[in-house]
This record gives C-alpha cells, sequence and structure tokens, in this order.
C-alpha cells in the first residue's frame, strides 16, 4: 500500500492539479500541507469550471476524504466560499474534508501589513499574490498567530486577538498605512467564521495517522514548487513555507517513515511568477510563444507568467532536495512545432562553471545559463496516449532529460485533459500507483 507524494520542481504551476486529479482516484486520502489561496488549479465540474486553492481537488472524486493540514494558513472567507461553490456543484463537502485545528489563520491585517511593506520604499519587491500568507506565517513562528483551534475557543480568541489588535495598530502607524480597520467588526465577523468551520476541524494529524493505520493509502499534495521553498528556494523570492517534501512531514504531523516515494511535477520548460532571478528565462517573441501556447496566466492572480527554458542544474537541485522516485513531465505539447530548443546544462559565473545551486540569489541573477540547442519535432504530442506514437524528437528530448538529472519519467502529460496522458508501464509510478 503506497502513500506518495507529489510535489512541484520548479517555481510552481508545473501543472500539479491535473496529475493529482488523474491519479486521486487510487488514493482514499488526499492530504495538503502547506500554502494557502496563494496556490490554485482550476477544476471543471461538467460545464462548470472553478478554481480550488485550499481544498485538495481530490473531493471533486465521491467517497474521497480531504486533509487540510496544520502547515496549511487559512483565510477562513476564501475557505468557506470554496465550500459553498462545491456544495452548489452537487459536491458533498460534509464529511470528506479535513481541516486541521492547528492551522493558522489569515486576517484582514495580515493582507493590508502585506501590501504596505511590499510597497515599502528600499524593500525588495517580492511580487507575492498579496493574500497575507507571508505576514500569517510570519505571526506563526513569532507565537503570536491564531489558530483554528484558538478562533474555536471563544477566551482564548479574545485575549489573543486583542493582544494583535494592539500590535498592528502600532505597526501600521510606524509603516503610516492610512487605511484603518475595525477590529470589533473583524472579531465578529471571524467568530461567525469559526462556528461555520467547525463542523470541519479536528485534529489532522490523529486522523491521518488512524487512516494509515488501518491502511489507507493517501496521496500528499504539494502546493507551489521547490524553488519557492522558504529554506531551499531562490531566497527571498520565495513563498513563506516548506514547499518541498520534508513540510509534508511537519505539515502534516506524518512521520516520514509513512512516505513510500516522491514524484517530480517538471514542466517541459520553465515559468515562474512574481520577482527573482530565473536563469533561462526567455525574451521576446520566444517568451511570449511560450505563453501563449501554454496558457501561462497566473490561476490566482491572472498574472502573466515569466517564461523560459528547461533548466537542468535546477531539476538537479530540486532532485537532491526530494529525491524523487519518477518525474512527471507536463505540457510537452507546448513545445511541439519548435525548430530547437535551447536546454540549459550548466551555470557559468565569472567565466567558470558551477556546481551546484547558488544560494545567493545576486549571483544567480548574474548566471550565464550553459544551452544545449535540442532538436525540435515537427509531429503533435499533443493528446498522445502512448509513448512510441511520440514523435522521434520528442522522445530525444525526454531521455536527454532524464538523463541529465538521472530520475526516470514516470509519466508524460499532452494535454490538459484526463487521458492526455502516457504513463510508462515500467515506472516507479506506475508501479506504485497499482
Ligand atoms: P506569496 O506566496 O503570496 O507570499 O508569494 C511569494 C512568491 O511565491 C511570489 O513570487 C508568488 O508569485 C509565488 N507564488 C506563490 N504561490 C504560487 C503558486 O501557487 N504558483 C506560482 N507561484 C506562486
Amino acid at each position: 500500500m503506497a502513500n506518495v507524494v507529489i510535489l512541484g520542481t520548479q517555481w510552481g504551476d508545473e501543472g500539479k492539479g491535473k496529475i493529482v486529479d488523474l491519479i486521486a482516484d487510487r488514493f482514499d486520502v488526499v492530504a495538503r500541507a502547506q500554502g494557502g489561496h496563494n496556490a490554485g488549479h482550476t477544476v471543471r465540474i461538467g460545464d462548470k469550471k472553478f478554481i480550488l486553492k485550499l481544498i485538495p481537488s481530490g473531493i471533486l472524486r465521491p467517497g474521497k476524504k480531504v486533509v487540510i493540514g496544520n502547515g496549511v494558513v487559512i483565510d477562513p472567507a476564501a475557505l468557506l466560499l470554496e465550500i459553498e461553490t462545491l456544495e452548489e456543484a452537487g459536491v458533498e463537502v460534509a464529511g470528506n474534508v479535513f481541516i486541521s485545528n492547528r492551522a493558522h489563520v489569515i486576517f484582514p491585517y495580515h493582507r493590508m501589513m502585506e501590501k504596505a511593506t511590499e510597497q515599502t520604499p528600499g524593500k525588495v519587491r517580492i511580487g507575492t499574490t498579496s493574500r497575507g500568507i507571508g505576514p500569517s506565517y510570519e505571526d506563526k513562528v513569532g507565537r503570536r498567530g491564531i489558530r483554528l483551534a484558538d478562533m474555536l475557543n471563544g477566551d482564548t480568541f479574545r485575549e489573543q486577538f486583542q493582544a494583535n489588535a494592539v500590535e498592528k495598530n502600532l505597526l501600521a502607524k510606524a509603516l503610516q498605512i492610512e487605511e484603518t480597520w475595525d477590529f470589533d467588526a473583524i472579531y465578529d465577523e471571524y467568530l461567525g467564521f469559526a462556528e461555520r468551520l467547525r463542523p470541519y476541524v479536528c485534529d489532522t494529524a490523529v486522523y491521518l495517522q488512524d487512516a494509515l493505520r488501518g491502511g489507507k493509502r493517501v496521496l500528499f499534495e504539494g502546493a507551489q514548487g521547490t524553488m519557492l521553498d522558504i529554506d531551499h528556494g531562490t531566497y527571498p523570492f520565495v513563498t513563506s513555507s516548506n514547499a518541498t517534501a520534508g513540510g509534508v512531514c511537519t505539515g502534516l504531523g506524518v512521520s516520514p517513515v509513512h512516505v513510500d516515494a516522491v514524484f517530480g511535477i517538471v514542466k517541459a520548460y520553465v515559468t515562474r511568477v512574481g520577482g527573482g532571478p530565473f536563469q533561462t528565462e526567455a525574451e521576446g517573441d520566444a517568451a511570449q510563444r511560450l505563453r501563449d501556447q501554454g496558457g501561462e496566466y497566473g490561476s490566482v492572480t491572472g498574472r502573466p507568467r515569466r517564461c523560459g527554458w528547461f533548466d537542468v542544474p535546477l531539476l538537479r537541485y530540486s532532485n537532491t532536495i526530494n529525491s524523487f522516485a519518477s518525474l512527471i513531465v507536463t505540457k510537452l505539447d507546448v513545445l511541439d512545432g519548435l525548430e530547437t530548443i535551447p536546454v540549459c546544462t550548466a551555470y557559468r559565473y565569472k567565466g567558470e562553471v558551477l556546481k551546484g545551486m547558488p544560494a545567493l540569489s545576486d549571483v544567480l541573477e548574474a548566471v550565464e545559463p550553459v544551452y544545449d540547442e535540442r532538436p525540435g519535432w515537427q509531429g503533435a504530442t499533443a493528446g498522445v496516449t502512448d509513448y512510441d506514437a511520440l514523435p522521434e524528437g520528442a522522445k530525444d528530448y525526454l531521455r536527454f532529460l532524464s538523463d541529465q538529472v538521472d530520475v526516470e519519467i514516470g509519466a508524460i502529460s499532452t494535454g490538459p485533459e484526463r487521458d492526455e496522458t502516457i504513463l510508462m508501464p515500467d515506472s516507479t509510478l506506475a508501479k506504485l500507483l497499482k
């Protein structure tokens, strides 16, 4: 009985949503460990399309249980809206969604703080999603955060909230925030949220432990991507949580002994949203072509994604941190028709080829990618479901990537639909999904 982790290997938006949706039927529980409503993927129910940001898409499969772990930060208004939208679409939410009592809560002042700090002159602009994610994690680590368990306990909540109100007012003055907020109104509103969320809240670590002991299969779904990880990503241009394999254990209270394998989702090219180094960023028409063909606009913020070429050193580093059993390559079809495809195989800095991934973002900004121009292919990979039916050039491209990072390819996604996927029958992925 395998429990597996699915992670983004680059800067997020690798197409985890489709893959999780595709394989969720082989699992009993889908659990999410970190991030907040900064993540998001579009899902379709019948002819309706909407974006799930907090609730794992496994909820769309009848009978599946989904868990939002302690490592996630929760905006109750966003979460309740998702619950309502799902219920309106006929999805059974009650009894299927389990939310950690230890998850921290996002308040309106977190968003305002974020806006103010992002605009502070002289501060490095991260280009965040403006959802209050970072400030909420700051309060968590600063030991003044408010968790769902606290919010559900009237006395604790009032005291904590008042202490926060005093502090945030001082901060607002120091940051010259003009906007005022009505703490009493926020408090009352959040008391209402607490009551509506109460039926879903529990100790999800215990819930998962019982599920695992009972032989249930759990799919651990990452949010964002490895290079956005607070510890291992392109700091400070990162999100505020651990988007790597370790985050699954701390963000859900699950021991690593329960994880059988980690699978990495790899886009056939690279994108990033927000600021920060992007070693293989393409420019002009080349970037626009990838953006148009790949529909590379943020699902949460609608921002155009920065687009560029496959980065082998980045994926090697991502593999160092996560130890992938197989890679799942997505959006291969976006490269259809290109004459040649640049693949970065090394970084050069001040004339020297670098070993490993520089820790300094200034160095990453300055590295010169060493490109291997791979031949493209003329036939279409779009919609192909059988590896043998891929054009030879596409097979070469995939083999090259896999050899460069020394990790097998477990699956290839050739389009947005569930069945537009090739599963490699001899891969660890295929074996563990049996
Ligand atoms: P935050 O997570 O809103 O604090 O944003 C920090 C950085 O992470 C910004 O560059 C965001 O664009 C990026 N980011 C956060 N969530 C996602 C995601 O789901 N996909 C891609 N980028 C993300």
